[in-house]
This record gives structure tokens, C-alpha cells and sequence, in this order.
């Protein structure tokens, strides 16, 4: 067998959690996961809790992620923050192109390309989100969906850019729902992923960069999703939200990487 890729798992906390309590949880994380070497562990919080966040995983081996970025670099864009701010308020990582930015906030193929180029600028990696509704699944839609929205967020990157990268599939009927993709459908769009990115950069790229599944993702089923062959982890929203759930979701990752 090749080496296999690093596991990445990332909460995303979505628009949850004050701040006491956004700290706690990092704080308990920290506690049993700071020295862990094996997975890369990573806490998305909302912008105003990445400073606290950040201080409380300061000095461990778990990193920090922003769930947004703007691509223009400053000026009068109100309400948005830029790379060059997210890197300076300690981020490693980014969310890019999340189902619910492109569904409720009219995010588009191209500003979800310019925001990966604007994070990779800025020495962010990005998380970009790719995936499917229901109806486009029950037509047939998925592949081509899929591999349009890889097209388009990797356009213009170099090779050694997308070895650093990640993707998330995420099946939007899966996300929020209790009701995840099997590790077999998960794991035939994570192959097609791949697939793409060797075609549109290249067969290096395609085989460093990280593929994660996303969606309804639980300490029980994860072992499905990250046994599969192009899984590397996992992005995960509700059950990031707990200590024990999220713990339960790593420690599947561990399993696999311990392999
Ligand atoms: P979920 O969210 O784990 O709550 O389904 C996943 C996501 O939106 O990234």
C-alpha cells in the first residue's frame, strides 16, 4: 500500500456557540488531542471567537480555521475579511465554497475560485466544499455537477498549490439531515474527485491532496466513510459541536491512520 495521506478532521461550528462556551470547547480538545500528531485536527469557529479559539489551542498541534474569506485583499467591503486578517488572527485553514454560503448567500463557481486563490495567497489552505442536492442526485447530475465545481475552484493554481489543499464532498441532502451518504456513493464521488484533478492539474496533485466527506458525519459512521480508499477525514458540522462526539469522529481518524 502507498503512504496513505494524513486524516484531516474539521469542525465547523457554523453560527453556534458564545464565547465561553466556544472556549471551553477548545479547551477540552485541547486537553486530549493537543499532542496529537497522527490526524490534523481543526476548529472552525465564528470570526469574532477565531482570537479566543486561537489562544486556547496556542501551542498544541490543533489548528485554527475560518469558515469565510473575502478574495479582494482590503478596502471597502463591508462586513468581510480578508486572508492577510484571517492568517493574522492565527488561521492555518478555510472554509471555502460551503453549501450554505452558495445556497444562502449567492456563492458562485467563480468567487468560490477566487477565494481559494485569495487564501492560498495569503498562506491559507483551503476546505472547499463541493456537492450535489437531491433532486440534481436523482437526475443523474452528480459526476458532472461535481467535477464542474472542482474545475472551476482549481482554475489558474499550480500544482504544488492543490497538493495542499482539501476537498469536501458534501451531499447537500446530507448535510444537517441525519441522513449521510453511504461510504460507497461517498467514496465513488471522492474517486471521481480525484479523477478530475488529474486531469485538469495532475496525477501528483491529485494523489497528495486531501478529499474529505461531509454531511451528517458521527462518531459511528465515520469508520465507513474514512476506510474508504480517496476519504482522507472528514468535515464535520453538528457533532464538532460536542467534546464527545467530535472525540469519537478523531479517534475513528486515528484508527485509520495508526494503520
Ligand atoms: P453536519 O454539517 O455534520 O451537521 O451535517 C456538515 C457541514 O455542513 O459541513
Amino acid at each position: 500500500m502507498t503512504d496513505r495521506r494524513k486524516p484531516l478532521v474539521a469542525g465547523n461550528w457554523k453560527m453556534n456557540k458564545l464565547r465561553h462556551e466556544a472556549v471551553d470547547l477548545a479547551l477540552q480538545l485541547r486537553q486530549q488531542y493537543g499532542s496529537t500528531d497522527d490526524v490534523d485536527i481543526v476548529l472552525c469557529p465564528p470570526f469574532p471567537w477565531l482570537l479566543p479559539v486561537g489562544e486556547a489551542i496556542q501551542g498544541s498541534r490543533i489548528s485554527l480555521g475560518a469558515q469565510n474569506i473575502h478574495w479582494e485583499k482590503q478596502g471597502a467591503f463591508t462586513g468581510e475579511v480578508s486572508g492577510g486578517m484571517l492568517a493574522d488572527a492565527g488561521c492555518r485553514y478555510v472554509i471555502i465554497g460551503h453549501s450554505e454560503r452558495r445556497q444562502f448567500f449567492a456563492e458562485t463557481n467563480e468567487m468560490v475560485g477566487r477565494k481559494v486563490a485569495a487564501a492560498l495567497a495569503s498562506g491559507l489552505l483551503p476546505i472547499i466544499c463541493v456537492g450535489e442536492t437531491w433532486a440534481q442526485r436523482q437526475a443523474g447530475e452528480t459526476n458532472a455537477l461535481v467535477a464542474n465545481q472542482v474545475t472551476a475552484a482549481l482554475s489558474g493554481l499550480t500544482e504544488d498549490q492543490v497538493r495542499t489543499l482539501a476537498v469536501a464532498y458534501e451531499p447537500i441532502w446530507a448535510i444537517g439531515t441525519g441522513h449521510s451518504a453511504s461510504g460507497d456513493d461517498a467514496q465513488e464521488v471522492a474517486g471521481l474527485i480525484r479523477e478530475v484533478v488529474s486531469k485538469v492539474v495532475s496525477a501528483g496533485a491529485a494523489s497528495s491532496m486531501r478529499i474529505l466527506y461531509g454531511g451528517s458525519v458521527t462518531p459511528q459512521n465515520m469508520p465507513e466513510f474514512i476506510s474508504q480508499k480517496d476519504i482522507d477525514g472528514a468535515l464535520v458540522g453538528g457533532a464538532s459541536l460536542k467534546a464527545d462526539s467530535f472525540s469519537g469522529i478523531i479517534e475513528a481518524a486515528m484508527v485509520i491512520a495508526g494503520r
